[in-house]
């Protein structure tokens, strides 16, 4: 699955600009699924059938966190605007990528004194910091990185053994963990598989995909914050290498109560470690899946993740691994 999960996060498809995440998906899928459907929005939702007309919907993310070229000055430093949930703060000292172009890029920090500069560190935000790719004019910027195009972190997959690090685990370990699912298990219910688009900008594909699909419950797959570094978040209780976590709430939604025993359930009768998630913050694509149609009863479990929306996210293998034995034997009983 390691290398899987390389390859998944090397590719450089920020929210918006999926196609190429979406092709490697697919042709990662082509052979160990009954069909698939592109949506209008870009979606990819491939599908198993089993034995029953039960419906049910596995979703993952496919997007990342990204910045888009936004005004270039007389001397070729690119501003620029967030795509999704991506700190300033990360950025300073970061090397950016646009990947239809190639060019990198490196982001300063504006200040005409000393004092200044610590100001702005400590005041940051994206007024203060631009992208330097080396140009020495506006023309030969606007060449390389024309306004509107799309940039993400660029930086290398590490591999620590059973820990990995990457700048788009949020959410590609979902897609590998899907993937992987998809593949080994053999569904008793129809299964869907749902490699959604633009969840950083605020859960847009996962809507439409639940409303088109309208599946009997649903279950995201996704990334969730720590509490086991350094004066770690002491309201929540997640550990990396504990298990992949079952969601109880986030700040976006509550988990369906029977979605969450089904899991628990399941990770129970078949030895699988898991954890119990409370995220102080954030969401997932559950909480646009449970309120779309009639109504669409939903849950997320969750790959605890270290450092969530920098350059550098770090899971732990077996979290991965174990939410996919957790998921084939839920497709295989429902
Ligand atoms: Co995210
Ligand atoms: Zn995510």
């Amino acid at each position: 699955m390691k290398d899987l999960i390389r390859k998944l996060t090397e590719i450089n498809s920020p929210s918006g600009r999926e196609s190429r995440i979406r092709e490697f998906i697919l042709n990662e899928l082509k052979d160990s699924i009954d069909g698939y459907e592109v949506d209008k929005l870009g979606n990819l939702i491939v599908w198993k059938n089993g034995q029953t007309e039960k419906k049910l919907l596995l979703d993952a993310h496919m997007d990342e966190i990204g910045v888009v070229s936004s005004f270039i000055d007389e001397k070729g430093f690119i501003r620029i605007e967030a795509i999704g949930g991506i700190s300033a703060y990360n950025l300073i000292g970061s090397r950016i990528i646009f990947p239809d172009s190639g060019v990198e890029g490196v982001v300063g920090i504006e200040g005409e004194t000393t004092q200044d500069v610590q100001k702005n560190l400590k005041e940051l935000n994206f007024d203060k910091i631009f992208v330097d790719i080396g140009a020495k004019s506006r023309e030969e910027a606007e060449e390389l990185v024309p306004i509107g195009m799309f940039g993400v972190y660029s930086t290398e997959f590490i591999d620590m053994g059973k820990r990995v690090v990457s700048k788009a685990m949020d959410d590609r370990i979902g897609c590998a963990v899907l993937i992987e699912t998809i593949k080994r298990a053999k569904p008793k219910c129809r299964l869907y598989g749902a490699f959604s688009v633009q969840e950083e900008m605020g859960l847009v594909g996962a809507s439409v995909v639940a409303f088109n699909i309208n599946p009997d419950f649903a279950i995201a797959l996704d990334v969730t914050a720590w509490s086991d570094t350094p004066k770690g978040y002491k309201r929540m209780s997640i550990e990396l290498g504990k298990g992949p976590a079952i969601k109880i709430k986030d700040n976006a939604s509550i988990s369906d109560r029977n979605v969450v025993e089904k899991l628990r359930n399941i990770a129970e009768k078949n030895n699988i470690p898991y954890q119990i998630e409370i995220l102080i913050f954030g969401g997932t694509d559950a909480a646009a899946i449970q309120r779309t149609s009639a109504g669409i009863p939903s849950g997320t479990l969750s790959i605890p993740c270290r450092y969530v929306h920098s350059p550098h996210e770090m899971i732990d293998l077996d979290d991965a691994e174990n939410a996919v034995r957790l998921l084939k034997a839920l497709v295989e009983e429902e």
